[in-house]
């Protein structure tokens, strides 16, 4: 299973290579061989040597250039940064990026080899509006997007149910990961208010292959428990 971490705009550097650290002696001391990503503050990036895969949340589709605020694959070269983060929905909603912006990057990336997770997911009127909206609305996330590259994973994370502490029901879960694994074979990861108490049952899902957590993996014990649980399950 894949257990990601987005650590958002949380944790300095000397936090976040602390945070790190702790991950990797877990992982250790556990024997844990699920794919564990961390995806840092930007600033937080840094050389990284162990099993924790670092992933960075954002980059420009550039080697470098004049993009003001952003940081090209020459940045993310220094620290050997081959994983990122692309369709975040507070990058859609927040920062304004439209799917071709995000088509761009997407295929600027692919065609450097890095590992994609792409997210989707869909804010709560067109959840309400019912399925065939809720499908309409997230192929649309999917237009212009490489289905088939072989270094993607997909997050499906309901924008309604991000740092919210509302989720979708376990069924909901289930049907609408089975229904979008129809569509794409990639791991497809669900995020949303993940957090130790939820985090098994959502696991132990049919089609879900990991977890992709905010707020509740800023506490490395926290997130080491869900690694757990994966780890458990897979051993089943
Ligand atoms: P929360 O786990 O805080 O809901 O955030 C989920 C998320 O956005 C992960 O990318």
């Amino acid at each position: 299973m894949i257990i990601a971490a987005n650590l958002k705009t949380n944790l300095t550097r000397v936090q976040t290579t602390k945070y790190v650290q702790s991950i990797e002696k877990f992982l250790d001391s556990e024997n844990i061989s699920q794919e564990v990503l961390v995806f840092p503050a930007t600033s937080s990036l840094n050389l990284h040597d162990g099993k924790v895969i670092i992933g960075a949340q954002n980059a420009y589709p550039a080697k470098n250039g004049a993009f003001t605020g952003e940081i090209g694959v020459d940045h993310l070269d220094e620290f050997s940064i081959k994983t990122i983060l692309i369709g975040h929905s507070e990058r859609r909603h927040i920062l304004g990026e439209s799917q071709k912006d995000i088509v761009n990057k997407y295929n600027f990336y692919k065609a450097l080899g890095f590992k994609i997770v792409y997210c989707i997911g869909e804010p709560l009127k067109i959840r309400e509006a019912g399925e065939d909206e809720l499908l309409r609305y997230l192929d649309a996330q999917y237009e212009g997007i490489d289905l088939d590259y072989e270094n993607l994973v997909v997050a499906y994370e309901p924008v309604w149910a991000i740092g919210t502490g509302l989720t979708p029901t376990l069924e909901d879960i289930e049907s609408l990961h089975l229904k979008l694994k129809e569509k794409c074979k990639a791991p497809l990861l669900y995020g949303g208010s993940v957090k130790v108490t939820n985090a098994k049952d959502v696991l132990a899902l049919d089609g879900v292959d990991g977890v992709l957590v905010g707020s509740a993996a800023l506490y490395a014990e926290h997130f080491c428990t869900m690694i757990s649980y994966a780890q458990e399950l897979e051993s089943k």
